[in-house]
């Protein structure tokens, strides 16, 4: 199928959630149902403080690590931060940046997400870059300009060959932990939409390894046919991530639409 190339990408955003026993046997789930998961790229994402515990339970396994934020600076007085560096030390492969919680509830811009996916990418981290509009944006027909404006400014002056290392991940905000998912469709246009400015700015070859993930109330119920569209590489799941039937059957449910494609 044109423009997919990978197995299905599976990250959970465990956001502010679980103690270190509950951290602690998700990830031991997630890590024991890893022999039927081969195809998948799969990436937990606790909160900071299970980042070592995860780490330690996913070690030796192909199940990746990554945070759910992080500060451009490398050190210094920034209280309360964590630099790209230092995730780096704690395990991480990836990072998320710009989730829209992040956006609408602790003031991030385009511009500081910006900032962030440069400084993830220096360090080696894999950005996961969230892009997204409100409902009344959606309203309003600027669904696609604002997704526009949000990969324009947040990837702005990141080369060719760092291009190829980030992930982007379509989260439309009123889809998100609200129970109300986008219809495959309404995802797809979206995503093949990015597709398009990705292959606009950095040519053919980065646009069809581009991977492009789907966030929103994704469940096991409705993770197969959005797999299935064409521009739908993965899933970056909230709540459902948080129970290891739930995760474990959205990845299921994308590798049986995957393996259709084969
Ligand atoms: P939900 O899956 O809970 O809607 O959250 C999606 C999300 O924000 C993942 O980053």
């Amino acid at each position: 199928m044109a423009g997919r190339r990978r197995g299905p990408f599976i990250a959970g955003n465990w956001k502010m959630n679980l103690g270190l026993h509950e951290a602690r046997d998700l990830a031991r789930k997630v890590v024991d149902a890893e022999p039927e998961l081969r195809e998948c790229t799969t990436v937990l994402i606790p909160p900071f403080t299970a980042l070592e515990t995860v780490r330690g339970t996913v070690a030796g396994s192909a199940v990746a690590l990554g945070a759910q934020n992080l500060y451009w600076e490398d050190a210094g007085a920034f209280t309360g931060e964590v630099s790209a560096p230092m995730l780096r030390d704690a395990g991480c492969a990836y990072v998320l940046v710009g989730h829209s919680e992040r956006r609408q509830l602790f003031g991030e811009t385009d511009g500081t997400v910006n900032r962030k996916a440069k400084a993830a990418l220096k360090a080696g981290l894999v950005p996961i870059v969230c892009v997204g509009e409100v409902l009344a944006e959606r309203d309003a027909g600027r669904t696609l300009e604002r997704i526009d404006e949000q990969l324009a400014r947040g990837l702005e002056s990141v080369s060719g060959q760092d291009l190829e290392r980030v992930v982007v991940a379509y989260e439309p905000v009123w889809a998100i932990g609200t129970g109300r998912t986008a219809s495959p469709g309404q995802a797809q246009e979206v995503q093949a939409h990015i597709r398009d400015r990705i292959r606009k700015s950095y040519g053919n070859g980065t646009a069809d390894c581009a991977i492009i993930l789907y966030g929103g109330s994704v469940k096991p119920a409705n993770s197969y046919p959005l797999f299935k569209e064409n521009d739908i590489d993965g899933f970056l799941v909230g709540g459902a991530s948080l129970s290891g039937l739930s995760f474990l059957g959205i990845a299921r449910e994308a590798l049986r639409a995957y393996g259709e494609e084969k």
